[in-house]
């Protein structure tokens, strides 16, 4: 037997028995004659007093003088108890040591690249390389420790809550969520792909016409999408889908989710048991976000847009929109244009406009254009006060409402306003974002996704614009004007910044299914070619249903506090996907890619 105990549970009461402990060198030190080795595993640490003198000794498989940090040993021994005055409080096996009989090295280490035992910075690349030795230090040990109870716990949640715990393929055909997929080859079918889910969508809603009416999967979800500090190639969702639901039924449940998780953080502080809920216009136009931080009480937007119409200033003049953020701070125009204005312009925007309410009255880029009282008007609308900066973005309501938010964001962070809030948790619903978007290809797209049900009173419209497209209609400016202003029955949960779960009620009419392909600009034989089993399953019975994903990696870091999604992951890819350890993606055998009929052609 490799041990009789782990290296966590030793205490006084064990005093005087004889044990068996297998682990890892975390410190090895000389002292007065003696040796002291922590011996770790992933429940402790406990401390074996050796007398390399001593008769009662055997060392096994080498000798004492080479064990080094790292090594794996085995140690027979008695446990003693430490007299009071030597016990370590700060150690849960601090009141005892072992003295062993045996010490056996069971497997040797070479050099580390990094300490193990202390917590030395170390580069990031260099810990994914060694990510197993990363995963030995205490941090990421206890994350790991953290996500595991995460998990089990969501588990217990839905299944106390009546759900079925099913799997869904991972090998399937494309489900459009706005991201590129990963494609894997089928041998048996040369030329033919699968595609790795974006997320599991159309088979749990497929498991809802099967009748299982509460579904619930920790599902691995695959995106090939920019990085982001929040964003991982694979993924784990909390994936669930419930039938006979209404919008209302689907948030309850979110929210008791998070209710009954809290708590298990003691350290954590929920600011509202019933989460505020925020139209996603309302979100976007003010915070310029629809994941806004909102630990921060106020730091909304003031719409100057009227009151800067009567304005003599031709930067005003004839603009959709003017906004502006108050920052509470009197900022120098030295930090403006070293810290902030750049991150309008890395943004895509022009510059900032602003104002500093100094004592001897505002100072900025926009005093010299304003005269006094217009400039009084404006700084009393937006309510900042002496000693308070005031930054204004001017032009296309969308693109003002981004810029001040991602200036809201460096705001945060620049101003420390979130430093005594790591352990705020602030959750809120935005709900009803728009059915379409404009995409960056100028194409109409779906903003969650095309399974998402739009509110009620669009229905009429929208089948008889399908069938009128059907028919060689385009869609005109006015259209989709209207189409991208229609709210769906959607809703997110954000918390601190992060938007940790999206979902929505579906439409279960397979007409208006089939209606919102079209709108979308599919072709009726594409629309066959990639939804027809969705379509066909929607003709035999389709129950209303909705539900959500949760970020599951995301909601981790929140209840961690980690700012890093790589940080919450036993084996992330790195910042550009890539994994240093395994050195992957690679190259693959030409006798494989000719079995899969593929050829690589070198890209000009
Ligand atoms: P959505 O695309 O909003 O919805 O995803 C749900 C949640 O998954 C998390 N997430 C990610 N986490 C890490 N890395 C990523 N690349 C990543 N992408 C998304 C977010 C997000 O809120 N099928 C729908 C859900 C539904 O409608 O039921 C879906 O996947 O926290």
């Amino acid at each position: 037997m490799y041990r009789t105990h782990t290296c966590g549970e030793l205490n006084a009461s064990f005093a005087g028995q004889e044990v068996t402990l297998s682990g890892w060198v975390n410190r090895i030190r000389k002292l007065g004659g003696l040796v002291f080795i922590d011996l770790r595993d992933r429940y402790g640490v406990t401390q074996m007093t050796i007398d390399p003198q001593s008769d009662a000794l055997a060392i096994e498989g080498g000798d004492l003088e080479g064990i080094k940090s790292e090594f794996v040993l085995q140690i027979i021994g008695k446990v003693v108890a430490r007299p009071e005055t030597m016990i370590n409080r700060g150690m849960v096996t601090g009141e005892i040591e072992i003295q062993p009989s045996v010490v056996k090295i069971l497997s040797t280490c070479a050099e580390l690249p990094f300490t193990i035992d202390n917590e030395n910075p170390v580069g990031e690349e260099l810990r994914l390389e060694y990510r197993y030795l990363d995963l030995r230090r205490k941090t990421l040990r206890d994350t790991m420790m953290t996500r595991h109870s995460l998990f089990t716990h969501t588990i217990n949640f839905f299944d106390q809550e009546g759900f079925l715990y099913l799997e869904t393929p991972c090998f399937t055909k494309n489900t459009p969520e706005g991201s590129r997929e990963f494609v894997v080859p089928a041998r048996f079918d040369q030329g033919k792909f699968f595609v790795l889910p974006q997320s599991p969508q159309q088979y749990k809603q497929m498991l809802m016409v099967a009748g299982y009416d509460k579904y619930i999967q920790m599902a691995r979800c695959f995106r090939d999408e920019d990085p982001r500090g929040d964003r991982q190639p694979e993924f784990t969702q909390v994936d669930f889908e419930m039938s006979f639901v209404e919008q209302e039924d689907v948030l309850e449940l979110m929210q008791a989710y998070f209710l009954d998780l809290t708590p298990r953080f003691p350290e954590k502080v929920l600011k509202n048991i019933e989460f505020p809920r925020y139209k996603w216009k309302d979100a976007m136009n003010d915070y310029g976000s629809d994941k806004p931080d909102l630990r921060i009480e106020g730091m909304k937007f003031v719409d100057v847009t009227e009151r800067s119409r009567t304005v003599d200033f031709a930067l005003f003049k004839e603009v959709e929109c003017v906004k502006c953020l108050v920052a509470p701070k009197e900022f120098s125009r030295g930090e403006i244009e070293k810290t902030l204005d750049p991150v309008i312009k890395e943004n895509g925007g022009k510059g900032l406009l602003y104002l500093i309410l100094s004592a001897e009255g505002p100072k900025g880029s926009l005093a010299k254009f304003l005269n006094q009282d217009q400039l009084n008007e404006l700084i009393n609308l937006s309510g900042a006060q002496q000693g308070e900066s005031l930054f204004f973005q001017v032009g296309e309501r969308i693109g003002v409402v981004s810029l001040l938010g991602a200036l809201r964001i460096k705001l945060l962070k620049e101003l420390h306003l979130l430093e005594d809030k790591q352990d705020f948790l602030d959750f809120a619903f935005v709900i009803d974002a728009p059915m379409f978007e404009i995409g960056s290809d100028g194409g109409l797209g779906a903003v969650h996704h095309p399974f998402t049900k739009p509110k009620d009173e669009f229905v009429p419209y929208l089948l008889e614009l399908a069938e009128k497209m059907r028919g060689g209609y385009q869609l005109s400016d006015e259209d989709k004007k209207k189409l991208t202003s229609m709210e769906s029955d959607s809703y997110d949960v954000i918390a601190n910044g992060y938007e940790i779960g999206g979902g929505s009620i579906r439409i279960h009419d397979q007409k208006l299914q089939h209606a919102i392909f079209t709108i979308l600009g599919l072709e009726e034989e594409d629309i066959q070619m990639r939804f027809g089993h969705l379509l066909k399953c929607f003709t035999f019975g389709v129950p209303p249903h909705g539900g959500c994903a949760f970020g599951f990696d995301r909601i981790v870091m929140i209840y961690q506090n980690k700012e890093n999604i790589r940080e919450v992951i036993a084996f992330p890819k790195n910042q550009k996907y890539r994994d240093p350890m395994f050195g992957s993606p690679s190259v693959v055998d030409d006798q494989l890619l000719l079995d899969l009929g593929l050829e690589i052609i070198e890209k000009k």
